[in-house]
């Protein structure tokens, strides 16, 4: 089976409902990210930051899965899919999606701010001030801030050196290091890029730009790629 890595971020769940960061009317427009989503910001106001993940938990929840997710899913039919994503939602999953990696942390999980190793499922569950891991210490939502180091970034490295195929999708590539995912990908693989935005891949050889939304933009893409084979 052929190696497909799908590389998506916020654009992929914007049709369910979830908003993006940097477009107009994107959370980064509302809410200020150094105050919300760095260490600084949890270190000066926990409340806040809480209140901020729980709000986004609720949206995710209810939140369903679009076509551009279950298209992904029917991928797998013909090829080793591998999603890497940088979105905290559960999307991915809920549409039968089987093998996913979070660059940026998941939005239904609690880690112990003293014992990383301690990771929680918080079951649709608020999180607050109080909420401790099993020794004692508290809670923080398993998210990787701006300012953190990106654990997974190394499993994504050797993921995506052994791609066939690179599909991108929805997402603007301003943060690193996950934006310079799609340079480990093998020269000679076939990549995709979709997205109703001008995203700047100048720079990336063999890629077909879509500049549409993912719903349709997805399903363009699974239909030649399962007729391919
Ligand atoms: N379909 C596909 N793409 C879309 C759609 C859609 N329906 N709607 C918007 N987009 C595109 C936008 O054009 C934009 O290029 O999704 C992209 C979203 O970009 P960002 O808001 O920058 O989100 P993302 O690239 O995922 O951000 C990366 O930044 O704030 C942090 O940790 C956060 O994981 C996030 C990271």
């Amino acid at each position: 089976m052929k190696k497909l890595v799908v590389f998506t971020g916020a654009g992929v769940s914007a049709e369910s409902g979830l908003r993006t960061f940097r477009d107009s009317n994107g959370l980064w427009e509302e809410y200020d990210v150094m105050e919300v989503a760095t260490p600084e910001a949890w270190h000066k106001n926990p409340g806040q930051v809480l209140r901020f993940y729980n709000m986004r938990r609720k949206q995710a929840i209810e939140a369903q899965p679009n076509a551009a997710h279950h298209a992904i899913v029917h991928l797998e039919k013909k090829y080793d899919v591998h999603v890497i994503t940088q979105n905290i939602d559960d999307l991915h999953e809920r549409a039968g999606s089987s093998k996913v990696l979070h660059l940026h942390g998941e939005i239904n999980k609690a880690r112990s701010t003293e014992h990383p190793e301690l990771i929680y499922e918080l079951d649709h569950r608020e999180m607050k001030l109080g909420d401790t891991c099993e020794k004692g210490a508290q809670l923080r939502p398993h998210i990787v801030w701006f300012g953190e180091a990106v654990p997974n970034m190394e499993i994504a490295y050797d993921i995506v050196s052994g791609a066939d195929i690179m599909l991108i999708i929805g997402t603007s590539l301003n943060v690193y290091p996950a934006a310079g995912l799609i340079h480990y990908a093998p020269l000679q693989a076939k990549k995709y890029l979709v997205d109703p935005k001008a995203v700047n891949v100048n720079d990336v050889k063999n890629i077909t730009v879509l500049k549409e939304k993912a719903s349709t933009g997805v399903e363009k893409i699974t239909e030649e790629l399962l007729e391919e084979l």
